[in-house]
Formats: C-alpha cells, sequence, structure tokens
C-alpha cells in the first residue's frame, strides 16, 4: 500500500488539498489493489474557525489524521515550530511521499524537514519523496516570503507539478531537472468546478443584505497592508469606488488588525456602501465571486478563480506569480496606485471588463493526474 502524507496549514491550502483527497477516494474505489493511504497533517499555521475548520466541512476533507497546532508567529518562530512538531510526526509515519501544496511557511517547514529526514534503516526508503504541486510560479519578487517559499521548496522537492506552461523554464533556470516536472493543471480549479453548483445554493446575499451589483474587495498581502502609508490611500480609493458601486470586503484577520491600529476601520464600517464581513466559508466566497461586477484583490489564488469564472479581476499588486491569468484569463495587474485602479474599476464597472479563456489544462481533473503519476513514480 502506497502511503501519502499531506500537509495544510493556511486556508489556500485547503482547496488544493481537497482535490488530491478527492483523487486518492476515486483512485481507492476504483482499484482492486491495496490503495493508497491518505494521512493529512494540519500544521495549525491558520486556526480561527472561519480561517480553517469551516472550509474542511464545506469541501468535505476528512478531519486532519495530525494537528501540529503551532498558531501565529513571525516567519522566523512560525517556521520553526512547525519544523520541531512536524520532524517527529514523519518519522512516526515514515510515508513514502510527503505532499505539499503552495507557497505558505508550512509548506517550506514541512519540505525542508523531509529533505533532510533520515527514516529507520529497516525502511525500505531513507526519505519521502518530496512532491510539490502548485510548483515553478513565479513573481520574481523576493521581497514576498511566498516567492522564497516557492523557490526553496522547488530546489529541494522530486517531483513538482505545475500550474502554467512557463513554470517548466523558470525552475529549468534554476537548474532543477525536466524530468521532475509535469505540467498537470490546477488542483485548485478542481475544487471550484466540483463545487461551483454548490455554491449557488449559498444564501450570504441575503445573510449580507447585498441587493444590487457590487465590487468584491479582498486585501491581506504584508506589503499592502501592514504600512499606514500603503493601506490608508488604498482604503482611500475604495471609499472612491464605493460611490461607483457597492462594496463587499470580507476582511482578512492580518488586515483587520492593521485597520484597527492605524484608526481606518471605523472609517469603512460608517460607509453605507461598504459592507465589512469576517472571513467567509468558501462556498460563501465562491458565490460572491460568481456575482460580483469586478473583483479587486491581492490574493494569488483569487485572480486564478475569477479568470475560471470569468469575473473581471483587479489585482492590487506590482507583479504576479501567475502571468497566464492576465495574459489568457480576465485578470489586470494595475498595482496600487489609487488613479491606475479607479480607470480600471470605472472601465469594468461601465461594462468594458475582459472577458478572457480558460488557461490550458484547467479542466477539472489536475488531481487525477498528479495521483496516476505518484502511483507510478513510487514503484
Ligand atoms: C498566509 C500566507 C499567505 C497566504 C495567506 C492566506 C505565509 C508566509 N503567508 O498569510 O501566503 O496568502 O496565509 O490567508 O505563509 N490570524 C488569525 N487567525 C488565523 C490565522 C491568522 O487571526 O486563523 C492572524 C494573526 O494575527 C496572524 C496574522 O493573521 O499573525 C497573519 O497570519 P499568518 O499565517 O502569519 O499569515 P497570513 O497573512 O494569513
Amino acid at each position: 500500500m502506497l502511503r501519502i502524507m499531506s500537509i495544510a496549514g493556511a486556508r489556500p491550502n485547503f482547496m488544493k488539498l481537497a482535490s488530491i483527497v478527492r483523487a486518492v477516494e476515486q483512485h481507492n474505489n476504483a482499484s482492486s489493489e491495496p490503495g493508497i493511504k491518505h494521512i493529512i497533517v494540519h500544521t495549525g499555521q491558520h486556526y480561527d474557525q472561519k480561517m480553517s475548520d469551516s472550509f474542511f466541512i464545506d469541501l468535505g476533507i476528512p478531519n486532519p489524521d495530525i494537528n501540529l497546532e503551532v498558531g501565529s508567529g513571525s516567519h522566523a518562530s512560525q517556521t520553526a515550530e512547525i519544523m520541531k512538531r512536524f520532524e517527529p510526526v514523519l518519522l512516526e509515519e515514515c510515508p513514502d511521499i510527503l505532499l505539499v501544496v503552495g507557497d505558505v511557511n508550512s509548506t517550506i517547514a514541512c519540505t525542508l524537514v523531509a529533505a533532510k529526514i533520515e527514516y529507520p534503516s529497516n525502511h525500505k526508503r531513507r526519505r519521502p519523496i518530496i512532491v510539490h504541486v502548485e510548483a515553478g510560479l513565479r513573481s520574481f519578487d523576493r521581497d514576498m516570503p511566498e516567492e522564497v517559499n516557492r523557490i526553496l521548496a522547488d530546489s529541494i522537492s522530486d517531483l513538482l507539478f505545475t500550474t502554467e506552461e512557463q513554470c517548466l523554464s523558470h525552475l529549468q533556470r534554476e537548474g532543477v531537472a525536466t524530468e521532475k516536472v509535469h505540467f498537470v493543471g490546477n488542483v485548485m480549479i478542481d475544487t471550484l468546478m466540483q463545487h461551483v453548483k454548490k455554491a449557488e445554493l449559498s444564501t450570504i446575499k441575503e445573510k449580507l443584505n447585498i441587493d444590487k451589483p457590487y465590487a468584491l474587495v479582498t486585501l491581506h498581502r504584508p506589503s499592502n497592508v501592514d504600512r499606514l502609508e500603503t493601506l490608508q490611500p488604498l482604503m482611500d480609493c475604495l471609499e472612491q469606488i464605493a460611490k461607483l458601486q457597492q462594496i463587499v470586503f470580507p476582511v482578512h484577520p492580518r488586515t483587520k488588525n492593521s485597520l484597527q491600529n492605524f484608526g481606518l476601520y471605523q472609517s469603512l464600517q460608517n460607509n453605507t456602501n461598504i459592507i465589512l464581513a469576517a472571513p467567509l466559508g468558501y462556498l460563501d466566497f465562491l458565490k460572491l465571486i460568481k456575482d460580483a461586477t469586478v473583483v479587486i484583490t491581492d490574493s494569488g489564488g483569487i485572480q486564478e478563480e475569477t479568470t475560471v469564472l470569468k469575473i473581471p479581476c483587479v489585482t492590487l499588486r506590482e507583479n504576479t506569480e501567475r502571468p497566464v491569468t492576465v495574459d489568457v484569463g480576465t485578470n489586470y495587474l494595475i498595482g496600487t496606485e489609487p488613479a491606475r485602479i479607479m480607470e480600471a474599476v470605472s472601465a469594468i464597472i461601465q461594462g468594458n471588463g475582459k472577458q478572457g479563456d480558460i488557461p490550458p489544462l484547467w479542466d477539472g481533473h489536475a488531481g487525477e493526474r498528479i495521483v496516476q503519476i505518484l502511483l507510478s513514480s513510487a514503484l
């Protein structure tokens, strides 16, 4: 029996894990062979009900077998704590494969432990095969913690699964052997396609009293929300947009902390055309994207989800590690200059947003491709 251990830690990981869980279950149901044993480890990087548990429920992911309960901390302490707590778990379970997704601190922490672990001598492997799902994305901005996590995780992984064709050339340039890389499509989109019908049943619009067209906003990148000089103009810009169209803004805990510390929260709350909400569950948020006129965000995954749902997305960043969403999809890479944001958002509200196409292999079957390759690689 093949033993796969998957790591999840922070909110965007859960949608990616859900695709792998489903593909493993499908394989096990269809196979007369012993099948795959899937062990799920949650690092506890995200721990609030709204940032974690609600995703497991919405996505039908089984409860994690192990929760490391690390919680929040500086980059160094969070990463180190995950590593310390994960090492004994890996030694106890000795899986054949360690599968990590995305680019959060949990991803690099567990990858690094696995690369140096030494299984007991009676085990058939010295260490697990390390598999990185969503490899090869590059923003070329090393001030982003996620970019550092991506580069490091890719450099010590044994099998790398990519979402965009360009990823291969990024990896080759960094010295990764071509035969380790497999272009399989996008597991996050697998999960979206799986749940989009169910999301229609969400009553979130009634719950939030949304009764007119709206722009959906999310912000959480440290570069946008951690400093007053950056956050204040962005909030002023939202107040300008709110004069054109209602805004729905589910606020990430990092962003809420900053808004409150800088005294910016009250003004948003007082604006009758801005609806502030707590972080939302997967199905509720999917419903809100689907019905939005425009999505304004600094998230990575939302650039992909809007592309597939054909909703124009205004990305408040200077770069993106997901260029296919701009070249093929509905994404506009706008930056944080208020005049540019207003120009892009106004054009979209007037009906001039791009339609876009669906990128290659974003067809709902990436998880199945991954599981097939894992089965043949781990023999
Ligand atoms: C992390 C990821 C980022 C991802 C984002 C999605 C890294 C380096 N960053 O950023 O790539 O896009 O998740 O949300 O891994 N907090 C809570 N409750 C929680 C979790 C966090 O209140 O359940 C608060 C804490 O104050 C914490 C802060 O949010 O200090 C930031 O959390 P952290 O996990 O450090 O980073 P994110 O900004 O969420």
